[in-house]
């Protein structure tokens, strides 16, 4: 088995965004919650996707530290990554959270995901590659230049955020690794560990979280692996320090905190598709057109108005990726 070499960043980087990426590094580990922050706007009144489990379990709140590192030099989103539509407060995009990781309230990671452990971290590459092998972050991340990216982000449960990522794209990242012939789908799998996690002493979802994409979907330029937002290190509750942009498919897809990519060549199973089959398809791309079975997907309330907006069409970004989909009956493979 071959592996990458673990070069070291300043073989590869200039020196001076090595620096700052080693102020990233250590921003990092201390960036915990940005706790105590105003309350978000609600969530659509129909209520969430998620089983009715029984309500949060009382955990004790984790001391958040709050320090939040810049990122260094990044690349402005050229104009066809980036929306001109006003950007969602840093407080809402990172006080009202899905990651079940750390509780089912929205406001359960920002509380308790101080407690996530971000370095060290190693990504583990697998399956139809021709160099698998377990990477640290650091040399996951140093060849490939920062890149923002200002993107809307859709959940299932109809409300959004416009959120301007930090990060890289995934194709770039899978190619150093030389995908086969055979790699046709990609895996990602988050972190199991419920003494960091401690969301994942219940049974809330088939622990690790689980997501996959079609491997044009992994390699189409708008999808991209990120590792900070608003110019700033991921906070943890964001999924730090790494987790997958998908900005035409709903939230769910962007799956957070990765430690396996693995490329196969069958489709991977999917958390919430193993969780509720008949109501969270693989493909999970927004369609206003295609209702969840308990309602609407039509309209959506964008985190900090009031009221609602028409959903668009792979969350506008059709004329990008509708190709990738032609021919496919988008009412069966939701
Ligand atoms: N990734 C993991 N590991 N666990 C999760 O519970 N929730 C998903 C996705 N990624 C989730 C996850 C859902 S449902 C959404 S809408 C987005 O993260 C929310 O991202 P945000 O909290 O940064 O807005």
């Amino acid at each position: 088995m071959s592996r990458i070499p673990n070069l070291p960043e300043r073989e590869v980087t200039p020196e001076s965004t090595f620096l700052r990426r080693r102020e990233l590094l250590r921003g990092a580990a201390v960036l915990g919650a940005a706790a105590a922050l105003p309350g978000c706007a609600e969530a659509e009144s129909s209520g969430p996707a998620t089983p009715a489990s029984g309500g949060p379990e009382a955990l004790p709140p984790v001391a958040a530290a709050s320090a939040a590192s810049e990122l260094g030099e990044i690349r402005p989103a050229p104009r066809e990554f980036r929306t001109e539509e006003a950007q969602t407060s840093w407080e809402d995009a990172t006080s009202y959270n899905n990651f079940y990781e750390f509780g089912t309230d929205k406001r359960d990671p920002a509380r308790r995901a101080g407690s996530l452990r971000t370095r060290p971290w190693s990504v583990s590459i697998e399956g139809e590659v021709a160099r698998p092998g377990p990477v640290p972050i650091e040399d996951l991340m140093a060849p490939h230049p920062l890149e923002e990216r200002i993107y809307r982000l859709r959940c299932v449960e109809a409300w959004s955020m416009v959120i301007p990522w930090v990060g890289i794209p995934l194709g770039a990242l899978l190619s150093r690794f030389e995908p086969t012939s055979k790699a046709k789908y990609v895996a990602f799998e988050t972190l199991v560990d419920p003494e960091q996690m401690p969301g994942q002493r219940r049974s809330i979802l088939d622990w690790p979280y689980r997501e996959g994409l079609r491997m044009d979907e992994a390699m189409h330029p708008l999808t991209i692996l990120a590792v900070g937002m608003y110019g700033r290190v991921l906070p943890n509750q964001n999924g730090a320090p790494l987790r997958l942009v998908v900005p035409w498919k709903y939230g769910f897809k962007s799956i957070k905190s990765i430690v396996t990519i693995r490329l196969q060549a069958d489709p991977p199973p999917t958390s919430w598709s193993l969780q509720a089959p008949s109501e969270y398809g693989f493909y999970a791309n927004v369609n206003p057109d295609v209702s969840h079975p308990r309602w609407s997907q039509a309209r959506e309330r964008r985190i900090g108005e009031w009221s609602k907006r028409p959903t668009l069409p792979f969350n506008g970004y059709a004329e990008e990726v509708a190709s990738l989909y032609r021919g496919m009956d988008l009412r069966k493979h939701f």
